[in-house]
């Protein structure tokens, strides 16, 4: 059985869909949710689909190895990150090498970088009067958005579209694809 650990912040519409996917999967299963927000209505979600939750700070992430102990102890071989605001650090990164997969709402290189998450970037897609956007998963690295891309899927941006339209556009390729590349990548 290969594990899976999700790292998100927020709403988390990803890390349901992806729970979803793969319950009942014999080879790969998500065995934790961990988020760094106690508000974060992703931690409701991981409970309704009865995955454990782990809220941490900024220092457990970043000044202590709490973290890396419970991924150790529970056996975790991948990181996917579902709407998560904060850097990964080096050390994590380092037990974890081309094993950490992040999403990104937007056709990186464009539209990347630290402040740029969620309605900002479709926002500044809609500002710039791109022809289209949608979505890049990839491998992390020590800096935002950065690391090598594994899939893109575009979408076209029509007359009238909006950054709330452009989100559900988004959102629909994030569902269609993040939950099989992830598959595909621990295949
Ligand atoms: C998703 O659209 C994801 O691509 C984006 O945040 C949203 C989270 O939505 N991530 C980033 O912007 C990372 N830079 P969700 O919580 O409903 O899955």
């Amino acid at each position: 059985m290969q594990r899976i650990a999700i790292f998100a912040s927020g709403n988390g519409t990803n890390a349901q869909r992806i729970i979803e996917h793969f319950q009942g999967n014999p080879k790969i299963q998500v065995t934790l949710l961990l988020s760094n927000n106690p508000d974060a209505f992703v931690l409701e979600r991981a409970k309704n689909l009865h995955v454990p939750t782990i809220i941490f700070t900024r220092h457990d992430l970043y000044h202590s190895n709490h973290l890396l102990d419970i991924l150790s102890v529970q056996g975790i071989d991948y990181l996917v990150l579902a709407g998560f605001l904060w850097l990964i650090p080096d050390y994590i990164l380092d037990a974890y090498p081309s094993r950490i997969i992040n999403i990104h709402p937007a056709l990186l290189p464009k539209y990347g970088g630290k402040g740029m998450y969620g309605m900002r970037v479709h926002q500044s897609v809609i500002e710039a009067g791109d022809p289209e956007s949608g979505i890049t998963i990839h491998y992390v690295n020590a800096n935002y958005d950065e690391g090598q891309i594994i899939f893109q899927e575009k979408c076209l941006i029509e007359p009238g579209d909006t950054a709330e339209s452009l989100a559900n556009k988004v959102h629909e390729l994030e569902y269609r694809h993040y939950p099989e590349v992830i598959e595909e990548v621990m295949g």
